[in-house]
């Protein structure tokens, strides 16, 4: 029988059995006493069941019939009322973490997942092999339309593939969403007919439930090359109604803030890997999945398993490209690289912006750093003939 099985460690006073048989209860059909309403049938039929305890790390698995789920196309919100619901505030568990989930073909198969996926994206841009870099406009808010699409020009002229809106930038009246669509859509045609480069970028549509693919589609009539959806704000919903909605056409770039709220306590909360498979699942063709060595927390080891999950088979759906961001400037490129191969979308804010020549110099030296690692060579002696990426070691060493 398919079954959904979740690994969760738990801490608690009562026996790891027990303590599992409590998320077993809470998460189907039981709750904390027994029911006269609970006829043998129901139970049999949907409750859940351990079925691994592993003492050392203090792990359960447990099985959810797929009869749980599949009859009602409630997706991913749905799915995350079991998988991830009351268990995390139960009084008789002190901490649980939500490790990893796994989904039968039948369950994966309901969704479309990724319209473009790593092949896609490239395929948009025609760049076939190497990482693709980019940036994220800064400072944050406060540019108007026209401003941030000159910054972006500037950075796109400096040499980067990709360029998207920050987090917090979403349709203030500073910065309007389809003014700022439209500046940006000019500037990656002048880009195009300056340089022959197609570059991209995403317009952060992140919006309320009943409006997200409207705004989607108003980008879209006005040149939105990519859209961009904060995915724990809007929620994985959002993020489906746009993948599997036939009029959009562009790459989602995913992004995670507030993501440590869940993925930060070692002891409680879900691992970045189980939202990285929730994002593909909903449709998202980029996600931001940590650099390892950047600004922000995330370990090498969950870097690299949840990009490798990404990029990796999974019951026919298109892939992801993982996105490496976050306080990254082009001393960090090699490193980047390193860990985490050349299938990765690099960007950098402060690391372009900061640039002591400014945006197009600060471009200019991310690629510098990005070609002397595909060339195997070392970024200082690049360096030596290379003015902007010498100026960005000499800031930033
Ligand atoms: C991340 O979650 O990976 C980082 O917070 C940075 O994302 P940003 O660069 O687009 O904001
Ligand atoms: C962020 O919000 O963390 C960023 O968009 C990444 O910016 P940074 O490259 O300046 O850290
Ligand atoms: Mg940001």
């Amino acid at each position: 029988m398919e079954e959904i099985l979740a690994k969760y460690r738990i801490e608690s006073s009562l026996s790891l059995a027990d303590a599992a048989e409590e998320i077993c209860k809470e998460e189907s059909v039981g709750t904390w006493t027994e029911l006269k309403t609970l006829e043998p049938e129901i139970q049999k039929r949907l409750s859940a069941n351990v079925i691994e305890l592993d003492e050392e790390s203090k792990t359960a698995t447990i099985a959810y019939s797929i009869d749980e789920y599949s009859h009602e196309p409630g997706g991913i919100p749905q799915l995350l009322s079991f998988v991830a619901g009351n268990l995390f505030g139960l009084s008789l568990l002190k901490h649980v973490r939500l490790v990893d989930i796994e989904l039968p073909s039948t369950i994966v198969k309901l969704y479309q997942g990724p319209k473009f996926g790593i092949e896609g994206v490239r395929n948009l841009i025609g760049v076939k092999k190497r990482p693709l870099i980019g940036t994220i406009i800064k400072p944050k808010i406060g540019l108007s339309p026209k401003e941030q699409a000159e910054v972006f020009y500037k950075a796109a002229r400096g040499g980067i593939d990709f360029g998207k809106d920050d987090e917090n930038l979403v349709n203030q009246a500073f910065c309007p969403l389809l003014e700022r669509t439209r500046q940006i859509a000019e500037a990656i045609d002048k880009v195009k007919e300056e340089t022959g480069r197609k570059v991209y970028y995403a317009i952060n549509v992140t919006t309320r439930a009943d409006r997200i693919v409207e705004v989607a589609e108003d980008a879209l009539s006005n040149g939105a090359t990519c859209l961009m959806v904060d995915m724990l704000c809007a929620g994985y919903a959002a993020i489906r109604a746009l993948a599997e909605d036939g009029k959009i056409n562009v790459p989602l770039h995913i992004h995670r803030a507030g993501h440590a709220a869940f993925t930060e306590d070692p002891h409680h909360g879900i691992t970045m890997l189980v939202l990285a498979k929730l994002a593909r699942l909903a449709g998202g063709d980029q996600l931001h999945t940590g650099t390892v060595v950047g600004k922000m927390k995330g370990t090498k080891e969950e870097v690299i398993q949840t990009n490798d999950f990404l990029k990796n088979e999974w019951f026919g759906l298109k892939n992801v490209f993982p996105v490496a961001s976050g306080g990254v400037h082009p001393l960090l490129i090699p490193r980047i690289v390193g860990l985490l191969g050349r299938d990765i979308v690099i960007q950098a804010g402060g690391g372009v912006h900061g640039h002591p020549g400014g945006t197009e110099a600060g471009a200019k030296a991310l690629k510098q750093a990005l070609d002397a690692v595909l060339q195997t060579i070392p970024l200082e002696e690049y360096a030596e003939d290379h003015k902007e990426l010498r100026e960005a070691v000499e800031k930033w060493k």
